[in-house]
């Protein structure tokens, strides 16, 4: 790493995380101990079995296993720990605001209410909120490779909790799965006041980031690094300043980029596009958001300029009131000064 920028910058660095899955933040203590307690069984023995199973050659390897471990989440206080344990990580990461996923379709289908759900990350959001000074909003995705009349059934079951959930999203096994599937979903969403969002140009090509915005009329793409193929969809971007939850990590992973040093992320920037580095699934790929960044330093060579403002840009891409993103960029500002 360069000397200009140290990781000691990096990890105080004020920041917003605005594309990570709670069930993703499930590290393999957690899982074990929350099935021990739940009276089932994982197929892992230890944490260090479960650990060695993290080795992924695309999405949907990861999303199998994934799934499983989710198995173990159960009752609220799971849910609860689980939040918590990762804002314990988004603290010490100079986090200050996140828009956190969670994927009811992953819990309700096996009988955990969605009310137990919502409840348990709610009350660790609050407690973040106290401890740490963490503003958060929740945002809830549909699995994309269920039907889109199981997503609207989603919906449905969301509605009584409009308050406590900012905005839908769309996860879950990309390829043969287009946003246009979810048209009528969204439209339904955003009629009922829902921010939109979706995963878009992670494995799928670059027509499935312009389906989400011309279709899903969504306000960011999560992923989005496939639009680097299409230059007309480039200009685009950056004309529009669409915000992309780039998580680079995941990426090389999951065998987006062979490495990091192949990332296009630097190369996002300079075409001008409005970046943001966010974890994915800290627990599963190497890192939470802080790992990202200095990662991605490392590999990229950024300088101490462009870090600021991929930071910059996580409080310009959430979905915070214009005064809010005004005072968070002014502590930025004033940290970068006084570093
Ligand atoms: N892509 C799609 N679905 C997901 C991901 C992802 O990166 N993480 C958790 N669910
Ligand atoms: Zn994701």
């Amino acid at each position: 790493m360069s000397d200009s920028v140290p990781r000691s910058f990096i990890r105080a660095l004020p920041k917003a995380e605005l594309h990570m899955h709670l069930e993703g933040a499930l590290e393999p203590e957690l899982a074990l101990a929350f099935a021990q307690r739940n009276g089932l069984a994982l197929r892992f023995g230890s944490v260090e079995e479960l650990r060695e199973s993290y080795k992924f050659s695309d999405l949907q390897s990861f999303l199998d296993l994934y799934y499983e471990c989710t198995a173990s989440l159960i009752t609220e206080q799971d849910f609860y720990e689980l939040t918590l344990s990762y804002l314990q990580h988004a603290a010490a990461d100079g986090v200050r605001h996140v828009e956190v996923f969670f994927d009811p379709q992953s819990h309700t289908p096996r009988g955990v209410k969605f009310e137990t759900v919502i409840s348990g990350v709610r009350r660790a959001l609050e407690a973040g909120r106290l401890q740490y000074g963490i503003s958060s909003y929740v945002i809830m995705c549909f699995l994309r490779h269920l039907s889109a009349e199981e997503a609207m059934a989603t919906l449905e079951m969301a509605l009584p909790f409009k308050d406590e959930i900012l905005g839908v999203g769309l996860d879950s096994s990309e390829a043969g799965h287009p946003p246009m599937k979810f048209a009528e979903v969204f439209a339904r969403a955003r009629a009922a006041g829902f921010r939109c969002v979706a995963h878009a140009g992670e494995e799928g090509p670059p027509d499935y980031i312009k389906q989400a915005l011309d279709l899903l009329h969504v306000d960011r793409i999560d992923h989005g690094v496939r639009a680097f193929e299409d230059a007309f969809l480039m200009r685009r971007l950056a004309k529009e300043q669409v915000p992309l939850t780039v998580c680079p990590l995941s990426n090389v992973r999951l065998g987006v980029f062979p490495s990091l040093n192949q990332h296009n992320l630097k190369r996002l920037l300079e075409a001008g596009l409005l970046v943001t580095i966010n974890s994915d699934d800290p627990a599963y790929f190497g890192g939470y958001v802080s790992d990202n960044y200095i990662a991605v330093q490392d590999a990229l060579s950024l300088s101490r300029e462009e870090i600021g403002e991929i930071a910059a840009n996580s409080f310009r891409a959430s979905f915070l009131a214009e005064e809010q993103k005004r005072i968070r960029l002014n502590e930025l500002e004033a940290y970068t000064r006084r570093y």
